[in-house]
């Protein structure tokens, strides 16, 4: 019997979290597996993408598809084109992709397709909002799999709803948790990030500012079109969020895409704020301590609402919906969405409470990726 072979997608920041449990799964509990790494390259700034690997012990890619920025569909386009030529030199038994970026959708499309079996690992996660680009991801990606691995027992019954058969479908936890548990204790400490970043600033800003404050600090990410690419939007959030800094100061690591958005719409004196500390895009382990230490995390992002529930901090969601509702009903998320009323109530509330309801939800152990390869090893 020949070696079976596995192509293991990843393209955006998100996605090498969620891999590096994986690849490592595989090396230690599945020797006749060949797992292959393929890289489209859809992050490819050095601190959105290999500053990850090395922190994560991510292996160097075995194939790099470099396709960088785009629109959606030239993105999608230029990863189907590049992987399916891929597929046809590697003939893998099987492509496993994650999460729900370009990259994923992409990479299924290819393998569906050419006759591949498709493994997807965090399905069924539905917001139930079309105008995100993930969830239409998330919804084709899971359409195309023939192995889907979920976080969460609600999304074994989104899937349900949708007609994809039960026998394919399997709860085996959170890789994403598997991660952070994996790495909390080399998490860089809060005050090593937060003085590095004051000293390089070179400006009004101290660490004292955002160390010593009687409320401690705050951490913020904001990416999501929905939230960047509109001004107004845009406009609303920062002004709610500098009302509020002089009593909670914020740091700020700032997505590229975010960047650009905040210097187009002329908002950039937000970022020169002595009470904001905006940092260009940090590592995982600087931004695991960073979220230790803070008093609440305030995000658009997917991921940390779930990293925030697993560490105990309250994380207050700038968007209107989520496709993690267990981070509600188990974990310290709270949906404020993005009205200036909602968000300064939310943040009034945990500046004087301390009262973080703490529930690990299930299966969230450390041990999801070993689960996910047994069973893989076992359908192969
Ligand atoms: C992607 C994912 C999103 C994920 C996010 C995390 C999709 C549809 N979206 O969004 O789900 O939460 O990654 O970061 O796949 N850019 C750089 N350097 C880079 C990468 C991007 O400067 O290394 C800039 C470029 O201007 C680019 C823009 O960011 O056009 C957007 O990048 P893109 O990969 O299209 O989507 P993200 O917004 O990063």
């Amino acid at each position: 019997m020949s070696m079976k072979k596995i192509l293991c997608i990843v393209g955006a920041r998100p996605n090498f979290m969620k891999i590096a449990p994986i690849m490592r799964a595989f090396r230690e509990q599945a020797p006749e597996i060949e797992a292959k790494l393929v890289h489209t390259g859809q992050h490819y700034d050095y601190a959105m993408n290999e500053a990850f690997f090395q922190q994560l012990e991510i292996p160097a890619p075995d194939i790099s598809l470099e396709v960088g920025s785009g629109s959606h569909a030239q993105q999608t386009a230029e990863i189907m084109k590049r992987f399916e030529a891929v597929v046809d030199a590697e003939q893998p038994d099987c492509v496993l992709v994650v999460g729900d970026v370009n990259s994923t959708i992409a990479c299924a499309l290819v393998a569906a397709k050419k006759g591949v079996k498709v493994v997807h690992v965090e399905a069924g996660l539905r917001s139930r909002d079309r105008s995100m680009p993930e969830e239409i991801n998330r919804i084709l990606t899971d359409q195309l799999s023939d192995r889907l691995y979920v976080t969460e027992r609600e999304a074994v019954a989104n899937l349900r709803a949708e007609g994809v058969a039960e026998h394919r479908v399997v709860f085996a936890g959170n890789v994403m948790i598997d991660t952070l548990m994996h790495n909390l204790p080399r998490a860089v400490p809060a005050e090593r990030t937060i003085a590095e970043a004051c000293a390089r600033a070179k400006s009004l800003r101290s660490a004292a500012t955002f160390l010593e404050s009687d409320h401690g600090y705050a951490v913020l990410t904001l990416h999501r079109p929905s939230n960047v690419d509109d001004h107004v939007v845009l406009g609303r959030l920062l002004a709610v969020l500098e009302d509020h800094c002089y009593k909670l100061p914020l740091v700020f690591p700032v997505h590229p895409r975010t960047q650009v958005k905040i210097r187009e719409a002329g908002y950039s004196r937000f970022l020169e704020n002595p009470q904001v500390l905006a940092l260009p895009p940090i590592g995982y382990l600087e931004m695991l301590g960073l979220m230790k230490g803070a008093r609440v995390v305030l995000t658009d992002s997917g991921g940390l609402q779930e990293e925030t529930t697993a560490l105990g901090i309250p994380c207050l969601t700038l968007r209107e919906n989520t496709e993690r509702p267990i981070t509600i009903t188990e974990g310290t998320n709270i949906l404020v969405g993005t009205d200036t009323l909602s968000i300064a109530k939310e943040l009034g509330r945990v500046m004087t409470h301390i009262d973080v309801q703490m529930n690990r939800p299930e299966l969230w152990d450390g041990c999801a990726a070993i689960r996910i390869v047994k069973d893989i090893q076992r359908a192969l």
